[in-house]
């Protein structure tokens, strides 16, 4: 085959056969193809889509790009979540160990920043020490020890996607619904799952901006899931501001630890976060069959911060994945930016909106994320929120800090910074977080 010819065919709209897709894809990881020529495949995938048939294929030829986990000797229903990605979005740090502290065991197959939104494995990278590439022995062993286990692709798992998942970051090829749903469903089938909770995020700082598209890709998620035969549902929820109240590695372990230990949370620009986290562990303590319902599941979750259990189990991971524990009971211990500094209002009223697009791409001018593929990543940078939608500002507060070792990037950062947030004169309208639930059966709004 010529890639070209496959290329043609694509951006002509047509529909590649199974052999067509395998041929593009071993050709890939084995260096055949070049990554320009799989950039311009991509970008012909991102306008003329896949029939779903081809996403279908296209998911399990990814998936047989390497390894798939064969966790049945592990006891119990093993269940992973997977965000679609967003701004502070620091769920599964907060998620994974809450999940196993309640008996649910949690492989999870991460991924790094994408586009705008950060990644688990950089933030877990933050950590002193803390190993995301473990080898399949390893990957076991941790789980086997600690009920959880957070890593990234290989080149023994889905090493397709760790190829092109880095391409089609600094290609402008992310948010294409088969694109999504083929590097989302390999991993989370190859890790050795029964069951799966999906968070499909929606709005400005999601990669689906609107609701409908968001839709549709909840469902097609939810599909190709069942149709390996794993439980697999999923939730839409807001990305219209930032979750919780950082951008950037470190600063969202900080937050996610706070969380954990329960100093942070509960009335405060961290609560959103919290109820995001609450809901999806819930669901997956359901379908790990640990709760009847999702409400017993939160219930379940709640617990697991007031009794100290699930922060325990976050030091039981770090410590398993070769991390520094003590540097998560010492946050202060860690190195600090050449930079900090405030941006500041002149205006009084009413935070209408926080642009979370605006916000996820000055966190990677500040050195949060990747322009470019070889690009190393800061993990002190970052924005943190002082405010957030709803709340009532006077002129002269300060509506965010950032930090950054890059002294070019601080006048252009504080004036994107500032203009992502929107002042009005009246309360904004409250809006749901969570809008929607999707299962095999149908979609629900969210109560
Ligand atoms: N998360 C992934 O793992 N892949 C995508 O393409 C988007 C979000």
């Amino acid at each position: 085959m010529i890639p070209v010819e496959l290329i043609k065919k694509k951006r002509e709209g047509g529909t590649l056969t199974e052999d067509e897709l395998r041929w593009l894809i071993e050709e890939y990881v084995s260096g055949g193809i070049p990554d320009y020529q799989m950039s311009a495949f991509l970008m012909a995938c991102f306008f003329r889509g896949m029939s779903e048939e081809e996403t279908l294929t296209f998911t399990k030829l990814m998936l047989h790009s390497g390894e798939t986990i064969d966790l049945t000797d592990i006891p119990g229903i093993k269940v992973d979540k997977h965000s679609t990605g967003g701004v502070g979005d620091k769920v599964s740090l907060i998620l994974a160990p809450i999940v196993a502290a309640c008996g649910v065991p949690v492989p999870m197959i991460s991924g790094r920043g994408l586009g705008h939104t950060g990644g688990t494995l950089d933030k877990l990278e933050s950590i002193p020490g803390f190993r995301t590439a473990l080898s399949i022995p390893e990957y076991k062993s941790v789980i086997r020890a600690v009920g959880a286990v957070l890593i990234g692709q290989t080149n023994e798992i889905v090493p397709a996607d760790k190829k092109m998942y880095a391409l089609r970051d600094v290609t402008a090829t992310v948010e294409c619904i088969p694109l999504i749903a083929g590097s989302i469903m390999s991993k989370k089938l190859a890790e050795g799952i029964d069951a799966l909770v999906l968070d499909v995020k929606t709005g400005r700082g999601a990669f689906m901006q609107s609701y409908d598209r968001s839709l549709e890709l909840a469902q097609t998620l939810v599909r190709i899931g069942t149709g390996f035969g794993k439980e697999t549902v999923a939730f839409i929820t807001s990305m219209d501001q930032p979750l919780g109240s950082t951008i950037g590695n470190w600063l969202e372990v900080v937050e996610s630890v706070e969380c954990l230990k329960g100093s942070r949370g509960k009335g405060d620009a961290s609560s959103d976060l919290m109820e995001v986290t609450h809901v999806l562990s819930g669901a997956m303590l359901m379908l790990g069959k640990k709760a009847g319902t999702i409400a017993e599941g939160v219930a379940l979750s709640r617990a697991s911060i007031e009794d100290g259990t699930a922060f325990n189990k976050l030091l039981e991971i770090v410590a398993a994945q070769g991390g520094d524990p003590s540097a998560l009971e010492n946050l202060e211990r860690y190195p600090l930016p050449k930079h900090t500094m405030e941006v500041k209002t002149m205006e009084r009223g009413y935070i209408g909106a926080i642009d979370s697009l605006e916000l996820g791409i000055s966190s990677i001018t500040l050195g949060a994320g990747r322009a470019r593929i070889e690009d190393k990543i800061d993990p002190k940078a970052g924005i943190v929120l002082a405010k957030k939608v709803g709340d009532a500002v006077e002129g002269g507060d300060v509506l965010a800090t950032f930090s950054t070792d890059k002294d070019e990037a601080l006048e252009p950062a504080r004036e994107r910074i500032r203009a992502a947030f929107r002042i009005q004169s009246a309360p904004p309208k409250q809006k749901p977080l969570i809008l929607s639930y999707v299962e095999k059966g149908g979609v629900k709004t969210w109560m």
